[in-house]
């Protein structure tokens, strides 16, 4: 019993516990957002990030720091999100300073692949859609052609920070996205699943895009569920997943899953049968 109030003070230290409570309280009172939220990963998360995305893309460290620098670095980009976030529609809920959060990934995977079709499940304000219209633009300028779809279920929402991005680059399309991805033809070299992490859901979109994939494409998953262990386990691909680290914010981050090697590996179910029975 001597022993409980020590304890616990180190358990509120270590878990930092009033630091969180501290950021929490000046995020409420700062912040507009409810819900995927935008935040800044720390240099060394960052950097973590792009080792994952070097080995998956087989491409050389130094050219995925370089993409982390340019879009750390993208003036128009934080200039359109700033005045995005002044006007009328935006200013309840769009944060005024460009955080890429999570969708850092998805702009790192883009630089890396030079995907020539490029999916994007959940699209909500459209930060994931505008920051993979600018991959796509550079990649275009370099002589990589590429598209993007997004795919967004709320009929009505309103997708500024995409649509009204000068250079978007391809469409957005309304409905269901396991729906849409069944009239869809292959292949699709980058999947950012980005919608909700329901069981179901995941189960089905992750067998419908499946056949979909390009042999060299790669699933970006903002959730690593066990559904998505499960996929990966026994279609016999490969599973990487990064732990964002955040920087000043209370939020714990996302544990973005990536899976590939469709074309390595047969894309065949030669895999384990479950994940539970492994377990
Ligand atoms: C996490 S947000 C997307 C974030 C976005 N990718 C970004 O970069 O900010 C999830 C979005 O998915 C949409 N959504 C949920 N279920 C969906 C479904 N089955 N099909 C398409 N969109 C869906 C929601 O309406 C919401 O706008």
């Amino acid at each position: 019993m001597a022993l409980v109030a020590p304890r616990a003070l180190l358990a509120v230290r270590a878990a930092r516990v009033i630091p969180r409570f501290g950021q929490a309280l000046a995020w409420s009172v700062r912040s507009r957002e409810i819900a995927n939220f935008t935040y800044d990963t720390t240099r060394e998360s960052q950097l973590l990030l792009g080792a994952v995305i070097a080995e998956i893309s087989n491409r050389p460290i130094a050219e995925i720091v370089a993409y982390i620098d340019e879009l750390n670095a993208d003036k128009a980009i934080a200039e359109h999100v700033a005045g995005i976030a002044q006007t009328r529609d935006s200013r309840w809920n769009v944060d005024p300073g460009f955080k890429p959060g999570r969708r850092l990934a998805f702009y790192l995977l883009a630089r890396a692949l030079k995907p020539r079709r490029v999916v994007e499940a959940g699209v909500d304000k459209g930060l994931g859609g505008l920051l993979l219209s600018r991959a796509l633009t550079l990649n275009r300028a370099e002589g990589h052609a590429g598209d993007y779809l997004g795919i967004e279920l709320d009929p009505a929402k309103p997708i500024p920070l995409y649509e009204q991005w000068p250079e978007k680059i391809g469409h957005i399309i309304r409905g269901s996205s396991t729906e849409i991805l069944r009239g869809q033809g292959a292949p699709i070299d980058l999947f950012i699943h980005d919608t909700i992490p329901e069981a179901g859901h995941m189960t089905d979109q992750l067998a419908t895009v499946r056949s979909l994939m390009a042999p060299s494409g790669v699933i970006a998953s903002t959730w690593t569920t066990p559904e998505l262990i499960d996929h990966a386990l026994q279609c016999n691909l490969k599973l990487l997943t990064h732990q964002e680290e955040l920087a000043d914010h209370w939020f714990p981050g996302d544990r973005i899953a990536f899976i590939y090697g469709y074309g390595i590996m047969g894309n065949s179910d030669k895999g384990v049968t479950s994940l539970d029975a492994h377990v």
